[in-house]
């Protein structure tokens, strides 16, 4: 705790067209010492989602918006360095929304996602990638939404993503084949040689929906997307009968100031008899403890693997979350900050 500042990233302005750094601005505030129940923690990792692009816009999504001004909302793990909540004990490692600052003074109790004190055997990578929100979005997206049945194609975009390489190893799991759609040839190697992906479609090269014929000659079974736009297209192009077509994000869409028009070929999805349904993780609820649990005991056995991006530095903590919309991210992108 150096002479008491509290290093903070702020958003400056609510950016349209592609997020820059100038969209946040870095200020020195004093620590605010915790009051009746809460807790002081000292933030050490950063966590990153391209759906933090909608928190920034003008006005409210599914969540309320950052206001200009405000601390950048992130999830994040840290230390507990004091308490006034005997839930939590200074040393205590925990999770929660402590955003982009070094110190966090919260009231750990409500919200969506409380501050969760991790297990010893729970590093703060694995809290940020497989067993927390990430790992529970794909769980869900796939599991609940997508069922996908044992020997059924599944295909991922985004795959090499934070979700996207989880929800493909939970197919895997599951007994699907499994192709990826990612950008770049290392990303599609990593998905088949250290993931085990039965193929993998590089969308920066050539035609996707061609590729997806030769590798899925009798069609998708379920498409988990992140990404929207034309490789979603090219999805609907290919569906088996029945197929599950599941919208888990649009990263396509998030840094345009005007969206195209909705995917052309969506009549495909009467053609199969086919279901296309968008979720969020809230809807889950009690289904998350369970989830919890499979992908705890998965990441135990070493089923499923947990990769992370870590950069570090406060200082690079705008230009961390820019990776996610350049394609530099492998898996979880993450800032160490301490
Ligand atoms: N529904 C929910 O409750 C929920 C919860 C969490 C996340 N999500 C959504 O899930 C999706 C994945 O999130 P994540 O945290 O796992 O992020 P992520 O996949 O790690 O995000 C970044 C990746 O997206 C790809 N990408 C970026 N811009 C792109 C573009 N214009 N076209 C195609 N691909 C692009 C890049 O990979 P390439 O190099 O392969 O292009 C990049 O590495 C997001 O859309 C997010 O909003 C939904």
């Amino acid at each position: 705790m150096k002479n008491n500042v509290n290093r903070q990233w702020v958003l400056a302005n609510h950016p349209t067209g592609m997020v820059t750094t100038a969209d946040f601005n870095q200020v020195d505030t004093e620590i605010t010492p915790p009051g009746d129940g809460e807790i002081l923690v000292k933030v050490t990792h950063v966590a990153f989602e391209p759906a933090m692009r909608g928190w920034i816009a003008e006005g409210d999504s599914y969540v309320k918006g950052v206001q200009i001004g405000e601390v950048m909302r992130a999830q994040t793990v840290g230390e507990v360095i004091e308490s006034n909540n005997a839930d939590y004990k200074p040393g205590d490692r925990v999770s929660g929304f402590f955003g982009w600052q070094e110190y966090a003074t919260v009231n750990p109790v409500g919200g969506m996602f409380p501050t969760q004190v991790l297990p010893d055997a729970v590093t703060a990578e694995m809290a940020l990638s497989a067993l927390g929100i990430t790992g529970l979005t794909a769980w869900g997206g796939l599991l609940d939404i997508g069922q996908p049945k044992e020997g059924d194609m599944v295909v991922v975009s985004g795959a090499a993503g934070a979700t996207g390489n989880i929800a493909g190893q939970i197919a895997k799991i599951k007994g699907c084949k499994v192709i990826g759609i990612a950008g770049g040839p290392e990303k599609c190697q990593w998905l088949v040689d250290e993931l085990g992906f039965d193929g993998a479609i590089d969308y920066k090269e050539g035609d996707v929906s061609k590729k997806l014929k030769e590798l899925c000659p009798d069609g998708i079974n379920v498409f988990f997307d992140n990404v929207g736009g034309e490789i979603l297209e090219a999805a609907l192009n290919n569906l088996a009968q029945f197929a599950k077509v599941v919208i888990c994000g649009g990263i396509t869409g998030y840094n345009e100031e005007e969206l195209p028009s909705g995917p052309r070929n969506y009549m495909n999805l009467v053609l199969t008899s086919s279901n296309m349904e968008g979720f969020l993780l809230g809807q889950f609820g009690p289904k998350l403890g369970q989830a919890a649990a499979e992908l705890g005991q998965w990441v135990a056995e070493g089923k499923l693997k947990y990769t992370v991006d870590v950069q570090e530095g406060f200082e690079n903590v705008p230009q961390t979350f820019l990776r996610l919309f350049e394609g530099k991210n492998l898996g979880k992108q993450l800032c160490k900050i301490a």
